[in-house]
């Protein structure tokens, strides 16, 4: 066979790596892919020696004669990396890519482009970046009829509360030391608002239902506070970012929200920048595991997707055909759900009471009420309860009441809190 020249574009920490990989584990690879893999062009901001053709211009790698597959490593929805992707797949390139923003954008159309010239979109290191989720759900799962999905999909968020609760520091010292890390999007926007796990869990829900792409409800970890993380332990549970989606028969759902997981689960025992994706069928229940960000398990995702084209697999984009794929059909069944509600009162007599009679009146029943013992400096008096099962609209209308009542001095907090 003739070697599979490739070309990158995006040489950050994820591209920078993988230069390195190609030619440091060259044999490797071309002994696993039964060919020689060449890198024969980058495009880079900062033109170095790469041993290949350094190209000004993205956009000239998916016209080069020599280039078989164009590797988009340069990140967002819109621009660039889309203008490449699809002048790529015009030009008859096969494409790999680790964007996952441009794909849950964007994914319909490139989808249909690429299955329409025969060529592959490959994609292994957009979801869950070390876990080879999509390889798992195109092939080894494709003939399982999976219904729920339960995951932690963005590794800087869960870093983010592990450190708010092991070290107790606030979420904007946590931020900054994801940042340090390395971990963090360039915007932690993306991260933190839960758009990333959003983004992630549309590529996802199509993988495993069959469904055509489409906006998820998203919320996003910023109002927590390292009290709630406090709380919610002493009550049993860890706060977790939770990107979750189920399928009723024809209808399918699926959120990205903080929840309270209880802390011996498995979604609230991952740590760090761990990724989680748990899976379920009537028959099956399987969990996945690993590093979900850093450069060297996204390179890993990346160099698997060049194997799978240089042994020449093609599998549509997301498991059937793009005409195949059904319209999303949501029909939210409103189920009754435990909650966490945290609020900030004036430290004075009858805060608690108001708030138990404001409660009451939007019958909403406690299971518990508790006091963290106060802190001398502020003014202020947490007050923490858990409720019994109730709809989450009752929630949305206390909550709507607490913030415009007196006693009330912040913004005040929900938190589902997941079936154990
Ligand atoms: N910023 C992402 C995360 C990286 O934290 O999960 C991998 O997609």
């Amino acid at each position: 066979m003739p070697p599979l020249k490739v070309a990158i574009a995006g040489l950050g920490t994820i591209g920078a790596l993988l230069v390195e990989r190609l030619t440091r584990q060259a044999e490797f690879i071309a002994h696993a892919a039964a060919r020689q893999v060449e890198l024969v062009a980058v495009s880079a901001r900062k033109p170095r020696d790469y041993g290949s053709a350094v190209i000004n211009n993205p956009l000239d790698l998916a016209q080069r004669q020599n280039v078989g597959v164009v590797i988009e490593l340069m990140g967002g929805a819109d621009g660039i990396a889309h203008d490449l992707v699809k002048a790529a797949l015009a030009h008859g390139k096969h494409v790999i890519t680790a964007n996952k923003s441009l794909l849950a954008e964007h994914g319909m159309e490139l989808a249909q482009l690429a299955e329409q010239q025969g060529l592959c979109l490959n994609y292994e290191a957009a979801i869950a970046s070390g876990i080879p989720i999509v390889k798992s759900l195109r092939e080894s799962l494709i003939g399982i009829e999976i219904n729920q999905i339960h995951t932690i999909l963005n590794g800087t968020s869960n870093y983010i509360l592990c450190q708010m609760a092991d070290e107790k520091i606030s979420f904007q010292e946590a931020l900054a030391t994801a940042q340090q890390q390395g971990y963090a999007e360039a915007d932690p926007h993306l991260d933190i608002s839960g758009e990333d796990a959003a983004h992630k869990l549309k590529l996802l829900m199509s993988l495993a239902f069959g469904c055509r792409l489409s906006d998820i409800p998203t919320q996003g970890i910023q109002d927590i506070h390292s009290l709630d993380i406090g709380l919610a332990h002493q009550m049993g549970y860890a706060i977790k970012l939770i990107a979750h989606a189920q399928k009723n028969g024809e209808y399918i759902s699926g959120a990205v929200r903080p929840m309270l997981v209880p802390l011996e689960s498995r979604l609230a025992q991952s740590r760090g920048t761990h990724n989680v994706i748990a899976l379920y069928s009537h028959h099956n229940h399987l969990c996945l595991e690993g590093e979900g960000a850093g450069a060297y398990p996204a390179s890993n995702g990346v160099l698997a997707d060049i194997v799978d084209i240089a042994r020449g697999m093609r599998l549509p984009v997301f498991g059937v055909p793009v005409q195949q794929l059904a319209p999303r059909l949501v029909k939210e069944q409103a189920q009754p759900s435990a909650f966490y509600l945290r609020v900030l009162v004036m430290d004075r007599a009858g805060s608690m009471a108001g708030i138990a009679q404001l409660m009451a009146a939007c019958d909403i029943s406690l299971a518990s009420v508790s006091q963290p013992p106060l802190d001398k400096k502020e003014q202020s008096a947490p007050i923490a309860m858990m409720t019994h099962p109730v709809l989450e609209d009752k929630i949305e209308q206390a909550l709507a009441k607490l913030a415009a009542s007196q006693v009330v001095i912040a913004p005040p907090l929900a938190i589902k809190i997941a079936d154990g």
